[in-house]
């Protein structure tokens, strides 16, 4: 794996190679991306040959400046200005109608296009260098756990790709908030930034719909690792498992009780049980309020 530091040079390597048409595995806040140059079909293409990731799935379109959303939306509401102030750079994914101008394959021939500004400076950087703008799922084979630190990209990914930028672990571990806003404001996927901010940002009720007809890549399975997974109330001494007890054995890891440090820490362990090549492991259940809505939305998906 072509595995590199964050310097200013190798960011305007890489902004070049992406440039080119090539492939790029970056950092951002949420989980690490595989990046494409937005604006150029047959580069967005080969994103969806590498992961192995169905036509109908649409990418978002990641920015560094709020004046690129004109290029790739049709209609800007007022909630997108007070949103980014609110949220932008950060883990806010905004789906808004679609600008004639964008490739149906970024959209999965959608009429409508997501769009995010990233927090990462590495992945900000690439994007300003190079004056591009990149549709960028995570950077994990379909329905794989996508990965929150550079030891968890699986070497398909990484082969196939000109660099892989090591921006340490992401520092937020679960994949963005999408919200609809292309007609009343709906969230399509849970993430760190909850309905409540939201709501209280716009001052509307916000509703939720992740049904896979609004939101094509929404499946009740995903987000998986790939040993079997259940959710239980504890584990026993012979279970492995991620626990908030103490552990009773090695193969429990002990979780924090904090919902954001869990969700940053979840995904690197599910991938270190996969590693141990177990039969099975169990999660022991969060508390069931609403900051853990995002954590048990990835579990749910996860154990499905
Ligand atoms: O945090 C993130 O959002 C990460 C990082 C890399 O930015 N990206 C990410 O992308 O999670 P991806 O492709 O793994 O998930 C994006 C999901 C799609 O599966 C789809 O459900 C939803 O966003 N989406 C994208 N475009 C959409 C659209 N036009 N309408 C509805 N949902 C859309
Ligand atoms: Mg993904």
């Amino acid at each position: 794996m072509n595995l590199l530091q964050p310097t200013r040079e190798i960011l305007a390597r890489t902004a070049q190679y992406l440039r080119d048409g090539h492939l790029a595995v970056l950092p951002t806040e949420t989980v690490y991306g595989l990046a494409a140059d937005a604006t150029n079909p047959d580069a967005v293409a080969k994103i969806f040959s590498l992961k192995r990731r169905p036509a109908d799935n649409p990418l978002i379109i990641h920015i560094s400046s709020l004046s690129q959303i004109d290029q790739f939306a049709a209609q800007i509401p007022d909630t997108v200005q007070v949103l980014a102030e609110a949220f932008m750079p950060g883990p806010l994914t905004m789906v808004l109608p679609k600008h004639p101008s964008v490739s149906e394959m970024v959209t999965g021939g959608l009429n409508t296009v997501a769009i995010r500004m990233p927090d990462h400076s590495a992945c900000l950087a690439v994007m300003e260098l190079g004056e591009l703008c990149l549709a960028m799922p995570s950077a994990n084979l379909f329905m794989g756990l996508s990965p929150t630190n550079v030891n968890m990209i699986d070497s398909e990914i990484a082969n196939g790709v000109a660099m892989v930028i090591d921006g340490g672990p992401c520092s937020i571990g679960i994949e963005s908030t999408v919200l609809d806003l292309t007609a009343e404001p709906s969230i399509l996927r849970l993430g760190s930034i909850s309905k409540a901010e939201i709501e209280q940002v716009l001052r509307v009720s916000v509703s939720e719909d992740s049904t896979v007809r609004k939101a094509p890549g929404m499946y009740r399975r995903h987000y998986s690792p790939r040993t079997k997974c259940t959710i239980c109330s504890s584990l026993g001494p012979k279970d492995a498992g991620l626990v908030f007890d103490r552990p009773l054995n090695e193969t429990q890891i002990q979780m924090p009780n904090n919902s954001a440090e869990y969700a940053r820490q979840l995904y690197a362990h599910m991938a270190e049980l996969d590693a141990k090549g177990l039969d099975e492991f169990k999660i022991q259940a969060p508390p069931e309020t609403v900051e853990w809505a995002a954590v048990w939305d990835r579990l749910t998906k996860a154990t499905a």
